[in-house]
């Protein structure tokens, strides 16, 4: 391809190092449509016949034929996607194929190819979102007044519903949703017709292949065409911060279905066993998601780290943004899926989440706030009171509920009966109605608010 002023070939070890055909071949597609974009407008502007343009674009669609069916040769001497692309085709059409590559270069390809991979990929992702969302939301929905203890340094503190918990999650994931959005967005400008880094001479229409391959506009700088890769960035930093939510998520499943916690049961599907110990249930995906959301960082940082020291415009360093951005989306499809799959099919206990949810003294916050309102105590002396009581039911190894009016009063006699209408966790939840309060009638707000911006 470019042996002209080359005396002899690279050496096998020079090969090895530059190839990238293993990684980018993943690309082909692109590389495919974007070709015959730039075949369709080189002969629209006069630029190539059209029996030439006819012969490449048939030729092209034999090699995506020949792909689709038996997957893409790697041939190392051949370097990379374009290259092998590009030398299969003047094997099926001569040397009218070398006519391909006016007005063009493999930086704008390369630029133009994973753009519109990565753009595809938020808009699966997206997809995938969209399909958490939908569980998060059928799960929340069946969960509304289900009582469960709210955590803060994982120590109870107050209780709260299920269904609130889940919808803690659905907000993080429709937050994730929009920065996809929002990325897809700003990657919508086509790098081709750049050529290497300055233009071309040739009287190219960059509009024209900016529209063919879908994209709003071509992009205006053409040493930032071939140079930019903000357009990976953007995706693996939304991409980090949603599997930074399915960790967390994947991390309350771990710590629920503990035995000693015993909130919920994962479905056959997403358990596995344990080879010596067979009581075992073990809750490997959910460690994986966990596990994986490190490795999607770890992506985002290769990429930063790449880049961050490249003067304008190519430098071959830019050959490795590929392959952490392939492994990222992998993962976080696969992390979504599985994710998805374990809370839509676990069996919640919610009897013992009640249960935990009673513990703790989980309704001393309503106690003071009882004060507060039926007896106009300030609530800094409303808490001490509280604390008096919560250690006379320590003491006495009881909840609040259980503790004798006398006594309660012995501690102020401002307490009446009616103070037991608010210790239970029933009245505690139903009584946080404020907005994005996790009352059960609050909660089925959010819900339907939430499925109509679904559908
Ligand atoms: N395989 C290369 C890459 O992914 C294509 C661009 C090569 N350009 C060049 N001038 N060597 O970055």
């Amino acid at each position: 391809m470019w042996g002209g002023r080359f005396g002899a070939g690279p050496s096998k070890l020079m090969q090895q190092i530059n190839a990238s055909i293993s990684v980018d071949k993943r690309l082909w597609r692109q590389d495919i449509r974007a070709s015959k974009a730039h075949a369709a407008m080189l002969r629209d502007c006069g630029i190539l016949s059209t029996a030439d343009a006819g012969a490449i674009l048939a030729g092209l669609d034999q090699i995506a034929a020949e792909y689709e069916r038996d997957g893409v040769p790697e041939r190392l001497e051949l370097e990379d996607i374009h290259m092998t692309i590009e030398t299969r085709l003047a094997e099926i059409i001569g040397p009218a194929a070398g006519r391909l590559h006016t007005a063009r270069s493999r930086n704008d390809q390369v630029a133009t190819d994973f753009r519109l991979w990565v753009r595809e990929a938020c808009s699966e992702v997206i997809g995938g979102i969209e399909a958490m969302r939908r569980v998060l939301l059928d799960v929340a929905e069946e969960n509304a007044e289900t009582i469960m203890p709210g955590f803060t340094h994982l120590q109870i503190a107050q209780p709260v519903t299920l269904g609130h918990h889940l919808l803690a999650y659905l907000e993080m994931l429709t937050r994730d949703r929009s920065r996809f959005l929002a990325a897809r967005e700003r990657m919508d400008e086509c790098p081709l017709g750049a050529a290497a880094l300055a233009g071309t001479g040739f009287p190219i229409d960059r509009h024209q292949t900016a529209s063919a391959l879908g994209f709003a506009r071509p992009t205006a700088n053409s040493l930032d065409s071939v140079s930019d890769r903000d357009f990976a960035l953007d995706y693996l930093s939304a991409a980090v911060q949603c599997s930074l939510h399915l960790s967390r998520l994947a991390e309350e499943l771990i710590i629920w279905a503990s035995p000693p916690f015993g909130f919920l049961i994962l479905s056959d599907d997403f358990s596995t066993g344990s080879s010596i110990m067979p009581q075992k249930r073990n809750p490997d995906a959910a460690e994986l998601v966990r596990g994986h959301s490190g490795r999607i960082m770890g992506a985002m940082t290769s990429l930063m780290v790449t880049m961050k020291g490249l003067p304008l415009a190519y430098a071959k360093d830019m050959q490795d943004d590929k392959a952490p951005v392939f492994e990222a989306h992998d993962l976080l499809m696969l992390s979504l899926a599985a994710l998805a799959g374990m809370l839509g099919t676990c069996q919640f206990n919610p009897k013992r989440m009640r249960a935990a949810a009673a513990g703790g003294f989980s309704t001393a916050t309503d106690l003071a706030d009882w004060l507060v309102r039926e007896a106009d105590v300030p609530f800094r002396e409303a808490h001490h009171v509280t604390g008096q009581a919560v250690k006379a039911a320590e003491e006495r190894a009881c909840d609040l509920a259980d503790l004798p009016l006398s006594l309660l009063q012995e501690i102020d006699p401002r307490i009446d009966a009616r103070v037991f209408e608010v210790l239970t966790v029933e009245a505690s939840v139903r009584s946080r109605t404020s907005y994005g309060g996790t009352a059960p009638e609050r909660v089925r707000e959010q819900i339907e608010a939430a499925r109509a911006s679904l559908d």
